[in-house]
């Protein structure tokens, strides 16, 4: 439970005022990805799935989701790949140094409504980053809910993120499989997209929600091999990237039709989303 003074902290902060925050570890996963613990001044109030506002002076902001799950310490996990001048301009900071923080914005997983259901976490490469917020979480409680089954797919295996901890993860009683997209001498388990792992697997429909986070490409896909499960869209969650830039509702970049990313996502449930053409 959230203290009452924590709670009081993070309401006391302007979603426009960046906060300072101080790396304390920063640990290369792969080639392009970089693992960040960042202390924070006051902990943020955060649900798995929302992002933050990450600045460095000169360079800008970039969204970046929250990869730790919530938590009394003031401090946030991140994992960022090197994508363009601000995450490059990440991946070259050390312990001590400083980055600006603001948030946290949008809507998250709502792992309350979660509870007592299986789980069926669908992840390509670093979509695993947002979803460890929440495997974590759903593990911490792992008695309030059914069967936990993750299937993450990556192109290669150097590319696989939290390798350790899908270790931990199984211990901890979560089905874990893994795929690759293209055979590897290194590797000797699946090969193939993510969806190859959801076709032989036997689904409850009736107590059973799918979380999935990926690039744009794998959605379709996934949602039409669980649409064969007869999942229905109130029981899929999807968390959508779209250009950001003020996460608040402002700007319009984010913005689906109607929709804005960063208030109403980046987390959807998929009946929700299904009708916007641009969405999927
Ligand atoms: C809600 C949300 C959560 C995100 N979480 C993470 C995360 O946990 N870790 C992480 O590494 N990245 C995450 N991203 C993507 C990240 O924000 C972009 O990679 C980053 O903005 C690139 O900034 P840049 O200045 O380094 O690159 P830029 O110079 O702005 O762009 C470099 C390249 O990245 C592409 N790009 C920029 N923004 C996006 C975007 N939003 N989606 C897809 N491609 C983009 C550009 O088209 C270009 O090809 C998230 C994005 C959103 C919207
Ligand atoms: S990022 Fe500005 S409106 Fe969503």
């Amino acid at each position: 439970m959230r203290s009452s003074a924590n709670q009081k902290n993070a309401e006391a902060v302007s979603p426009y005022l960046p906060a300072r925050g101080t790396v304390e570890k920063t640990v290369a996963v792969t080639e392009k990805e970089r693992f960040f613990s960042i202390a924070l001044e006051t902990p943020m109030d955060h649900t798995p799935g929302q992002f933050v506002m990450v600045g460095l002076p000169g360079y800008g902001e970039a969204p970046i989701s929250i990869s730790s799950p919530p938590s009394d310490e003031p401090r946030i996990e991140l994992c960022v790949r090197a994508a363009g001048n601000l995450t490059r301009a990440l991946h070259r900071l050390n312990p001590g140094d400083t980055v600006w923080i603001r948030g946290p914005f949008g809507k998250g997983f709502p792992a309350r409504e979660m509870e007592g259901k299986d789980i069926i976490f669908i992840a390509g490469g670093i979509g695993l980053a947002p979803m460890r917020s929440l495997i974590k979480t759903v593990i911490g409680r792992k008695k309030a809910f059914g069967s936990l089954t993750l299937l993450y797919g990556v192109k290669s295996p150097e590319e696989l993120l939290f390798k350790d901890e899908l270790g931990i993860w199984r211990e901890n009683g979560m089905d874990v499989e893994i795929t690759v997209d293209r055979p590897h001498p290194s590797w000797k388990g699946n090969v193939g997209v993510v969806t190859t792992l959801i076709g032989a697997r036997e689904v409850d429909e009736t107590k059973t929600v799918a979380v999935i986070v990926g690039p744009p490409v794998m959605y379709k896909y996934v949602i039409l091999s669980l649409g064969n499960k007869k999942l229905k869209g109130t029981d899929i969650y999807l968390s959508l990237e779209r250009r950001m830039r003020c996460g608040l509702g402002k700007c319009g970049h984010c913005q689906i039709q109607s929709v804005y990313a960063c208030q109403e996502g980046p987390v959807f449930r998929l009946s929700d989303i299904r009708h916007l053409k641009e969405a999927i």
